[in-house]
Protein backbone atom coordinates (compact mmCIF):
# COMPACT_ATOMS: atom_id res chain seq x y z
CA UNK A 1 0.00 0.00 0.00
CA UNK A 2 1.66 3.07 -0.82
CA UNK A 3 1.12 6.40 1.47
CA UNK A 4 -1.97 7.54 -0.25
CA UNK A 5 -4.20 4.40 0.23
CA UNK A 6 -4.59 1.12 -2.25
CA UNK A 7 -5.00 3.43 -5.33
CA UNK A 8 -2.38 6.57 -4.89
CA UNK A 9 -4.06 7.64 -8.74
CA UNK A 10 -7.30 7.78 -7.37
CA UNK A 11 -6.15 9.97 -4.43
CA UNK A 12 -4.81 12.58 -6.58
CA UNK A 13 -7.46 12.69 -9.07
CA UNK A 14 -10.12 13.56 -6.57
CA UNK A 15 -7.29 16.33 -4.75
CA UNK A 16 -7.55 17.79 -8.40
CA UNK A 17 -11.19 18.49 -8.11
CA UNK A 18 -10.38 21.30 -6.49
CA UNK A 19 -7.41 23.74 -6.14
CA UNK A 20 -4.49 21.63 -4.36
CA UNK A 21 -3.42 22.94 -1.47
CA UNK A 22 0.20 23.06 -2.96
CA UNK A 23 -0.70 25.15 -6.54
CA UNK A 24 0.50 28.29 -4.77
CA UNK A 25 -0.05 29.93 -8.75
CA UNK A 26 3.21 30.23 -9.30
CA UNK A 27 6.71 27.93 -8.59
CA UNK A 28 8.19 27.48 -4.84
CA UNK A 29 10.69 30.38 -4.18
CA UNK A 30 12.77 28.22 -2.04
CA UNK A 31 12.82 26.13 -5.64
CA UNK A 32 13.34 28.86 -8.10
CA UNK A 33 15.83 30.37 -5.96
CA UNK A 34 18.28 27.14 -6.21
CA UNK A 35 17.61 27.18 -9.94
CA UNK A 36 19.15 31.05 -9.73
CA UNK A 37 21.89 30.14 -8.26
CA UNK A 38 22.66 26.72 -10.25
CA UNK A 39 21.41 27.16 -13.56
CA UNK A 40 19.70 24.15 -15.17
CA UNK A 41 20.26 22.83 -18.89
CA UNK A 42 17.69 21.54 -21.45
CA UNK A 43 16.24 19.73 -21.52
CA UNK A 44 14.40 19.36 -18.06
CA UNK A 45 12.09 16.81 -16.69
CA UNK A 46 9.57 18.32 -14.12
CA UNK A 47 8.68 15.02 -12.12
CA UNK A 48 5.14 15.42 -10.68
CA UNK A 49 4.54 18.79 -12.50
CA UNK A 50 0.95 19.46 -11.26
CA UNK A 51 -1.00 22.03 -13.12
CA UNK A 52 2.76 23.17 -14.57
CA UNK A 53 4.11 26.37 -13.02
CA UNK A 54 8.06 24.87 -12.58
CA UNK A 55 7.89 24.06 -15.74
CA UNK A 56 6.20 27.19 -17.48
CA UNK A 57 9.04 29.06 -15.86
CA UNK A 58 11.85 27.43 -17.09
CA UNK A 59 10.97 27.32 -20.76
CA UNK A 60 10.09 31.71 -19.90
CA UNK A 61 13.84 31.30 -19.07
CA UNK A 62 14.33 29.82 -22.48
CA UNK A 63 14.82 25.95 -21.08
CA UNK A 64 13.22 23.33 -23.28
CA UNK A 65 10.77 20.88 -20.46
CA UNK A 66 9.09 17.89 -20.30
CA UNK A 67 6.74 17.83 -17.49
CA UNK A 68 5.15 14.27 -16.53
CA UNK A 69 2.29 14.34 -14.23
CA UNK A 70 0.12 11.29 -12.66
CA UNK A 71 -3.14 13.30 -13.02
CA UNK A 72 -5.29 14.22 -16.09
CA UNK A 73 -6.65 17.04 -14.95
CA UNK A 74 -3.01 18.64 -13.82
CA UNK A 75 -1.81 18.02 -17.28
CA UNK A 76 -4.95 19.94 -18.71
CA UNK A 77 -4.14 22.77 -16.60
CA UNK A 78 -0.86 23.25 -17.59
CA UNK A 79 -1.65 22.80 -20.84
CA UNK A 80 -4.44 25.23 -20.66
CA UNK A 81 -1.73 27.62 -19.48
CA UNK A 82 0.56 27.13 -22.62
CA UNK A 83 -1.77 28.01 -24.74
CA UNK A 84 -1.85 31.43 -23.21
CA UNK A 85 2.47 31.88 -23.62
CA UNK A 86 3.50 33.51 -26.62
CA UNK A 87 4.28 30.90 -29.12
CA UNK A 88 8.21 31.17 -28.83
CA UNK A 89 7.68 29.61 -25.37
CA UNK A 90 4.57 27.47 -25.40
CA UNK A 91 6.60 25.56 -28.20
CA UNK A 92 9.61 24.72 -25.28
CA UNK A 93 6.87 23.17 -23.24
CA UNK A 94 5.45 19.47 -23.49
CA UNK A 95 3.27 17.68 -20.85
CA UNK A 96 2.03 14.15 -20.70
CA UNK A 97 -0.12 12.32 -18.06
CA UNK A 98 2.02 9.61 -16.89
CA UNK A 99 3.90 7.89 -14.17
CA UNK A 100 6.78 9.87 -13.68
CA UNK A 101 8.86 7.50 -11.27
CA UNK A 102 10.30 5.95 -14.49
CA UNK A 103 12.03 8.50 -15.49
CA UNK A 104 14.71 6.23 -17.72
CA UNK A 105 11.83 4.36 -18.80
CA UNK A 106 11.63 7.69 -21.34
CA UNK A 107 14.18 7.22 -23.38
CA UNK A 108 15.55 10.56 -23.50
CA UNK A 109 18.53 12.25 -21.23
CA UNK A 110 17.85 15.02 -19.43
CA UNK A 111 19.93 18.07 -18.47
CA UNK A 112 18.03 18.72 -15.26
CA UNK A 113 15.62 16.86 -13.23
CA UNK A 114 12.82 19.50 -10.88
CA UNK A 115 10.99 17.85 -8.35
CA UNK A 116 8.97 20.21 -6.40
CA UNK A 117 6.92 17.93 -3.29
CA UNK A 118 7.49 14.38 -5.67
CA UNK A 119 10.17 12.59 -4.46
CA UNK A 120 8.71 13.14 -0.55
CA UNK A 121 5.70 10.94 -1.72
CA UNK A 122 7.14 7.67 -2.09
CA UNK A 123 8.41 5.09 0.66
CA UNK A 124 11.98 4.89 1.21
CA UNK A 125 12.18 1.68 -0.89
CA UNK A 126 10.46 3.43 -4.22
CA UNK A 127 12.81 6.29 -3.37
CA UNK A 128 15.81 3.74 -3.83
CA UNK A 129 14.31 2.88 -7.59
CA UNK A 130 13.98 6.31 -8.29
CA UNK A 131 16.85 7.72 -7.80
CA UNK A 132 18.77 5.06 -9.71
CA UNK A 133 16.57 5.56 -12.28
CA UNK A 134 17.33 9.35 -12.04
CA UNK A 135 21.03 8.15 -12.58
CA UNK A 136 20.18 6.89 -15.58
CA UNK A 137 18.22 9.37 -17.04
CA UNK A 138 20.49 12.49 -16.36
CA UNK A 139 23.18 13.24 -18.66
CA UNK A 140 26.96 13.55 -17.15
CA UNK A 141 27.00 17.30 -15.40
CA UNK A 142 23.03 16.64 -15.37
CA UNK A 143 21.43 18.65 -12.02
CA UNK A 144 18.51 16.91 -9.77
CA UNK A 145 16.40 20.02 -8.18
CA UNK A 146 14.29 18.85 -4.86
CA UNK A 147 12.18 20.13 -2.47
CA UNK A 148 10.56 18.09 -0.01
CA UNK A 149 8.80 18.18 3.47
CA UNK A 150 11.96 18.09 6.28
CA UNK A 151 8.90 17.19 8.84
CA UNK A 152 6.38 14.34 9.23
CA UNK A 153 2.77 14.82 10.00
CA UNK A 154 1.24 12.23 11.87
CA UNK A 155 -2.01 12.36 9.63
CA UNK A 156 -2.91 10.17 6.80
CA UNK A 157 -2.04 10.44 3.16
CA UNK A 158 0.39 12.86 4.02
CA UNK A 159 4.44 13.35 2.14
CA UNK A 160 7.12 11.85 4.55
CA UNK A 161 9.62 13.57 5.98
CA UNK A 162 13.37 13.60 3.73
CA UNK A 163 15.88 14.82 5.72
CA UNK A 164 19.50 16.43 4.45
CA UNK A 165 21.18 12.43 6.10
CA UNK A 166 18.52 10.80 3.89
CA UNK A 167 19.93 13.44 1.01
CA UNK A 168 23.57 12.75 2.07
CA UNK A 169 23.28 9.27 1.96
CA UNK A 170 21.61 8.69 -1.17
CA UNK A 171 23.67 11.27 -3.31
CA UNK A 172 26.86 9.82 -2.96
CA UNK A 173 29.80 10.46 -4.47
CA UNK A 174 30.55 6.43 -4.92
CA UNK A 175 27.30 6.41 -6.17
CA UNK A 176 28.35 9.51 -8.68
CA UNK A 177 26.59 12.18 -7.24
CA UNK A 178 28.03 15.72 -5.77
CA UNK A 179 25.74 18.27 -3.76
CA UNK A 180 26.22 21.42 -4.91
CA UNK A 181 23.17 22.74 -2.10
CA UNK A 182 21.49 21.25 0.86
CA UNK A 183 19.83 23.43 2.66
CA UNK A 184 16.77 24.31 4.99
CA UNK A 185 13.76 25.79 2.95
CA UNK A 186 9.96 26.33 3.46
CA UNK A 187 7.53 24.36 1.10
CA UNK A 188 5.17 27.17 0.53
CA UNK A 189 1.03 26.45 0.14
CA UNK A 190 -1.95 28.17 -0.31
CA UNK A 191 -2.12 28.17 4.06
CA UNK A 192 0.53 27.91 5.75
CA UNK A 193 4.47 26.83 5.08
CA UNK A 194 5.68 23.57 5.73
CA UNK A 195 9.90 22.90 6.63
CA UNK A 196 11.22 21.46 3.94
CA UNK A 197 14.73 20.44 2.61
CA UNK A 198 16.05 22.00 -0.94
CA UNK A 199 19.06 20.39 -2.86
CA UNK A 200 20.83 20.18 -5.84
CA UNK A 201 22.76 17.19 -6.76
CA UNK A 202 24.58 16.63 -9.84
CA UNK A 203 25.68 13.59 -11.73
CA UNK A 204 29.55 13.93 -11.74
CA UNK A 205 30.96 12.00 -14.80
CA UNK A 206 32.97 8.81 -15.17
CA UNK A 207 36.40 9.51 -13.99
CA UNK A 208 38.60 8.51 -16.99
CA UNK A 209 41.38 6.18 -16.16
CA UNK A 210 44.72 6.46 -17.97
CA UNK A 211 46.99 3.65 -18.11
C1 LIG B 1 2.86 17.85 -3.98
S1 LIG B 1 2.24 17.80 -5.63
C2 LIG B 1 3.38 18.91 -6.42
C3 LIG B 1 2.94 19.38 -7.77
C4 LIG B 1 3.88 20.38 -8.44
N1 LIG B 1 5.21 19.84 -8.60
C5 LIG B 1 3.92 21.67 -7.67
O1 LIG B 1 4.92 21.94 -7.00
O2 LIG B 1 2.95 22.42 -7.74
C6 LIG B 1 2.78 16.21 -6.19
C7 LIG B 1 2.35 15.90 -7.61
O3 LIG B 1 2.81 14.59 -7.96
C8 LIG B 1 1.81 13.95 -8.73
N2 LIG B 1 2.06 12.49 -8.68
C9 LIG B 1 1.84 11.64 -7.67
N3 LIG B 1 2.28 10.39 -7.98
C10 LIG B 1 2.78 10.48 -9.24
C11 LIG B 1 3.41 9.56 -10.13
N4 LIG B 1 3.62 8.29 -9.78
N5 LIG B 1 3.82 10.02 -11.32
C12 LIG B 1 3.61 11.29 -11.70
N6 LIG B 1 3.03 12.22 -10.91
C13 LIG B 1 2.64 11.83 -9.69
C14 LIG B 1 0.51 14.42 -8.13
O4 LIG B 1 -0.57 14.28 -9.02
C15 LIG B 1 0.83 15.88 -7.81
O5 LIG B 1 0.51 16.73 -8.89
Amino acid sequence: MSRFGPDPQAFFDAVYRQTPPWDIGGPQPALAALLDEFPPESPVLDVGCGSGDHAITLAQRGLQVLGVDIVQEAIAQARTKVEALPPEIARRLEFTADDALRPASLGRLFGAVVDSGFFHLFDPEVGDRFVSELAAALHPGGRYYLLAFAVEFAIPNAPRAVSQDEVLARFTPARGWRVLALREALFQNRVAATPATCACLERVPPARHSW
